[in-house]
């Protein structure tokens, strides 16, 4: 037996018909699939969070989920994980910086344009786009700009990315020349400086819903739907899909693919990693 708050529970913590109702309720609102194989991870993240509302049964904790959105919204944020670090997959930034850049400013240059949009979906505390933006700032010609949407439905994990400091343990794999270029030193870690910043737009989006986003060149969105069912994700692909350009990128993480998904991505394999395109003549 266990206590929450001096309530006893029996040692699974979750009754079977429990675990589904609130597997169900996470599932509807966000796409995020808990499946028997992780229960045990979603129990002791519940016993968290019922600690710390308050609230004292998981029955009651279950009907106000239901009926209060900023409580979901909080739950959703407990259940996440948000691992991540700067240039996380050095073969995806090689693609990026070798193929992807090169390729796309050509086409570009080609139809007289300069700017390339850029969507960072899932992007935890805010690691990817900074990496992103620093390696853009670097590599795009003279006249070229950029701009990079950044969202995630972690509001915790969106707050230290808006802030953009991290501890000197989280900064391993930034290049010399960017942490000495794009960061100032601070006691304990680094402060991202404003020039980099301000090229990104942290915003909370749910990929469960339309982001409004259209006109993308690249997105990235790595190591979010490998939480997600079959469904989930090809609803998720097909709107990055609609939301980007006839001719531009996504990355997705390396242990997802789109193998066998109802979609029109192409699979294009480049020296370094497997990227996806969206190529329309
Ligand atoms: C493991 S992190 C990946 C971060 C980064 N993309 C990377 O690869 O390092 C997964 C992120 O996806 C976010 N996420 C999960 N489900 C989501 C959803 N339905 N809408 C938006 N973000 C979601 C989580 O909050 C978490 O921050």
């Amino acid at each position: 037996m266990q206590s929450v708050k001096g309530y006893r529970l029996m040692d699974a913590f979750l009754s079977d018909s429990q675990f589904s109702k609130i597997r169900d309720l996470i599932y509807d609102a966000s796409g995020i699939h808990f499946t028997s194989s992780n229960r045990t991870i979603l129990e002791s993240r519940l016993k968290e969070r019922l600690r710390k509302s308050g609230i004292p049964t998981i029955d009651e904790y279950t009907k106000v989920i239901m009926s209060d959105e900023g409580e979901m919204k909080t739950l959703l944020d407990t259940v996440t994980t948000n691992l991540t670090r700067f240039f996380r997959n050095t073969a995806h930034f090689q693609t990026f910086e070798r193929h992807v850049i090169p390729e796309l400013v050509a086409y570009k240059k080609g139809r007289g344009e300069t700017h390339l949009k850029l969507w960072s979906a899932g992007c935890s505390t805010g690691e990817e786009p900074y990496s992103l933006a620093m390696v853009l700032k670097d590599l795009l010609p003279p006249g070229f700009t950029f701009d990079i949407t950044a969202s995630d439905l972690s509001l915790k994990s969106l707050m230290t990315a808006k802030e953009g400091f991290y501890a000197d343990n989280r900064m391993n794999g930034v290049p010399e020349k960017y942490l000495n270029r794009y960061f100032e030193r601070k006691p304990g870690g680094y402060q991202v400086v404003e020039d980099i910043k301000k090229l990104i737009k942290f915003d909370y989006h749910n990929l469960k819903l339309d982001s409004g986003l259209r006109g993308l060149d690249i997105v990235f969105c790595r190591n979010v739907i490998i939480y997600f069912d079959e469904t989930a994700q090809t609803n998720v692909i097909r709107k990055f899909y609609n939301a980007m350009n006839n001719h531009s990128y996504l990355f997705i993480g390396h242990s997802e693919s789109l193998f066998g998904m109802d979609t029109k991505f192409e699979f294009f394999k480049t020296e370094w990693a497997i990227v996806y395109r969206k190529f329309i003549k």
